[in-house]
């Protein structure tokens, strides 16, 4: 066999083996869940270091991005839809929060036209939505600003 044919094998055989590390890789984070942070009441908590966040709030962010802002306005900061959830988590804790997105709500007021639809059937919403409350909070605590946060390395 050809030199370079046996260096192309090799590279080939090198790629493989990282695709099968990096699939590893995603089932132990999975494993390591229950060590995500909450407090004593079971609430969500997120953690901010040097303006870098948990992975927990970082998937917040990209669940937050996918399902909510499209209503809710960039980085929780409202639009003609719905209200700012940065606002919104000034007032509201996490039990009230989960509550109105389980289950929806309808505005009663005049018009009655603003719907905040029933996500409690939406696995890809109701099994993020500690992760999309912990990134809420740290922006309605202004503890990271718009955009994209970054992460930090877990300790373990
Ligand atoms: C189709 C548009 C739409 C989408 C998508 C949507 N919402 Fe809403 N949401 C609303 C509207 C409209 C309201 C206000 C309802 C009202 O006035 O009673 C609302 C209200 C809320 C409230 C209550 C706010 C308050 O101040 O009382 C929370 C919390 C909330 N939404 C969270 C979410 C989350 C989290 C997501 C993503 C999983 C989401 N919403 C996706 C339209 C939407």
């Amino acid at each position: 066999m050809p030199k370079y044919l046996i260096g192309l094998c090799a590279a080939l055989g090198f790629t493989a083996t990282m695709a099968l590390g990096s699939a590893f890789g995603q089932q132990e984070a999975k494993v390591a869940e229950p060590e995500e942070l909450v407090n004593d009441e079971g609430v969500p908590l997120y953690a901010v270091r040097d303006g870098k966040v948990d992975q927990g709030t970082y998937n917040g962010y990209r669940r937050y991005a996918s399902s909510c802002h499209v209503c809710h306005g960039p980085d929780g900061l409202g639009s003609s839809f719905a209200p700012a959830l940065t606002d919104s988590l000034k007032r509201m804790d996490y039990w009230q929060f989960t509550d109105v997105v389980t289950n929806g709500r309808t505005n009663l007021g005049a018009t009655g036209d603003r719907v905040m639809p029933t996500f409690g059937t939406d696995p890809n919403v109701m099994t993020n939505l500690a992760d999309i409350y912990r990134y809420l909070k740290a922006r309605s605590d202004e503890k990271i600003g718009r955009g994209r946060p970054e992460r930090f390395k877990s300790a373990s």
